[in-house]
């Protein structure tokens, strides 16, 4: 372990014990080898970003993947974290490690985590497939939302679990951003020209007309445009804070030119450069003042 990790982890220990406290069950439940696994995979980031949404509250994580993010939500001193996602497998310890976009053992599976935080819960399906009635203080999305095909009623039954002023706080990767598509090439250091499928989705031709029949793009992406999302989330919730993020270098925003601008009018520059979008909207006392705006769905 170098040292500047370990200086990092050793903040991690001590803010888990400055959100849990110094008790007995604090210190029982205190799982170093975890916490550190948790950090090398990068899944303290959003959850350590969020803590002063989420400590000592309810928290739903919806489309966790295969959980690590519960870790760090622990971390952050949650009351409770419950993670749901179709693809959930309670016995597999294989995820996605944040640090180099691989599949990875992590050596520790969602069934595992729960025995030995019992803060965390997890449920192989979506917000549907939760026990009826349970409700949240909190919930988040990281890197979720544009994989909701049926987004208007996922954020309707989300608002729906959400306790009277409850938070929905998302983090959004923009299907119209260079790398919107969500396959190879994901930076511009990733580029190979010579690759045919590379080509088909390059420099925003993900968002040619002809893109639609690739089935990866057509199942796994909703396509949602920034301001449908703004206007989706605004039919339930009351936003807080609304930021749209740059694509850097690397995330491609400098290839953008005027022929690429032209060729996927009226897609607009706004639309093409954002990267993704953070929000945190607190759900409406009242949300039938709000009218849904064409297209929104
Ligand atoms: C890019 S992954 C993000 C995983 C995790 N939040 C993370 O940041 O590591 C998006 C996840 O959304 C999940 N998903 C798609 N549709 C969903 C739905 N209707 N309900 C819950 N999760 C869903 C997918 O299975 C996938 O695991």
């Amino acid at each position: 372990m170098n040292q500047r990790f370990a200086r990092k982890l050793l903040r991690e220990f001590a803010r888990y014990f400055l959100n849990n406290g110094f008790g007995r069950d604090a210190r029982r439940q205190f799982t170093p080898k975890l916490i550190a696994k948790t950090l090398e995979f990068e899944y303290i980031r959003w959850p350590k970003r969020l803590q002063p949404h989420v400590r000592g509250r309810d928290v739903l994580d919806l489309g966790c993947g295969m959980g690590l993010h519960g870790v760090g939500f622990v971390v952050s001193g949650v009351r409770s974290y419950t993670g749901c996602d179709p693809i959930l497998d309670l016995d597999s310890d294989v995820v996605k490690n944040h640090a180099n976009a691989r599949r990875q053992q992590c050596g520790w599976t969602p069934r595992q985590m729960m025995a030995r935080l019992p803060q965390l819960r997890y449920f192989p399906g979506s917000v549907d497939d939760l026990p009826s009635g349970q409700t949240f203080g909190v919930a988040v999305l990281h890197n979720a939302t544009e994989h909701l095909i049926d987004i208007a009623r996922v954020f309707a039954a989300v608002r729906d679990r959400l306790k009277a002023g409850g938070l929905l706080i998302f983090n959004h990767h923009n299907f119209y951003a260079w790398n919107g598509h969500h396959m190879a090439p994901k930076s511009v250091s990733a580029i190979d020209t010579t690759d045919a499928q590379q080509r088909r989705v390059m420099d925003w031709a993900h968002l040619r007309p002809d893109a639609e029949l690739d089935s990866h793009l057509s199942t796994r992406v909703n396509r949602i445009t920034l301001d449908d999302l703004r206007s989706l989330t605004e039919r339930h919730f009351e936003i807080a804070e609304w930021h749209e993020q740059l694509s850097n270098d690397t995330e491609g925003r400098l290839r953008l030119t005027q022929e690429i601008l032209i060729a996927y009018a009226p897609r607009t520059r706004r639309e093409l450069e954002t990267q993704s979008v953070y929000c945190v909207a607190r759900k409406r006392a009242d949300e039938a003042a709000v009218p849904a705006r064409r297209g929104a769905d």
